[in-house]
């Protein structure tokens, strides 16, 4: 079979908004109702751990009753299209949730963690967590109480698969950013990665984020109504 085109999605809060989950920075976002040194910081969980607790507590509890949206289940559609015809999608997201998982993406890096997820800070065991944590459980891998911590990436901490991603970036035809301002590094810097590489890099977002002058096609409006579209044009190509 002829190789088909390879692409590495990197998606952001955008791609979530329409399902009912808050962005960070925008007017209402997350940021605006808490000091992220206090909730994502390992110095914030030091001070308060109780208060971190509840913060992503309430975060993982959202998950229940979420769906993914047309954005998310477009891109579970081109994964599935482009592995027909002998290529590739990886989605490489700054998202905590699991939305791309239950619309179907099959290939997926949580570069910062994922919500459903815990974590002991002594033996550094992780597993799935579904309910809420607190510092009075002990470690289901090592006994210990008090560690446990959601398996998040905080501000200060090193993200995750950055080799697996430099790696699928090396290899990529086509470089697409969604539903993220473009302020976080490392993924902020994905795209001079990608354009040092010479792959073309579409910006798909509500509005320019601050590396849109890097891109080399970038449409504007709601992910749920882009997303689609850009996927179908992609596949009829
Ligand atoms: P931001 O809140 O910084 O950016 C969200 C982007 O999504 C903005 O550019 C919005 O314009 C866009 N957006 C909002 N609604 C949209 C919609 N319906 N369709 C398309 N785009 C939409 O969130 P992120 O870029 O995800 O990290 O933030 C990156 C990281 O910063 C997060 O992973 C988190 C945060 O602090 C950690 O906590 C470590």
């Amino acid at each position: 079979m002829a190789k088909g085109p390879r692409i590495v999605v990197l998606t952001g809060s955008g791609v979530s908004a329409e399902s009912g989950l808050s962005t960070f920075r925008d007017k209402d976002g997350i940021w605006a109702k808490y000091d992220y040194r206090q909730v994502a910081t390992p110095e914030g969980f030091a001070a308060d751990p109780a208060l971190v607790h509840d913060f992503y507590n309430q975060r993982r509890r959202l998950l229940k009753g979420i769906a993914p949206n047309a954005a998310h289940v477009a891109l579970a559609e081109l994964e599935a299209g482009l592995s027909a015809a002998g290529g590739a999608l990886l989605v490489v997201t700054q998202n905590v949730d699991n939305l791309h998982e239950k619309a179907g993406s099959a290939n997926v890096l949580h570069m910062h963690g994922e919500l459903a997820k815990a974590r002991c800070g002594l033996c550094e065991e992780a597993g799935e967590w579904p309910g809420d944590l607190s510092i009075d459980i002990e470690c289901p891998f090592c006994g210990v109480k008090g560690a446990m911590r959601p398996d998040v990436v905080w501000f200060g901490e090193t993200p995750k698969y950055l080799d697996e991603i430099a790696g699928a970036l090396a290899r990529a035809d086509q470089f697409v950013s969604i539903g993220t301002s473009g302020a976080v590094y490392p993924a902020a810097g994905f795209v001079r990665d990608a354009r040092a590489l010479c792959i073309p890099c579409t910006e798909l977002n509500l509005e320019p984020s601050d590396n849109a002058g890097a891109f080399t096609e970038r449409r504007y409006g709601k992910a749920s109504e882009i997303v689609p579209q850009w996927a179908r044009e992609f596949l009829a190509e």
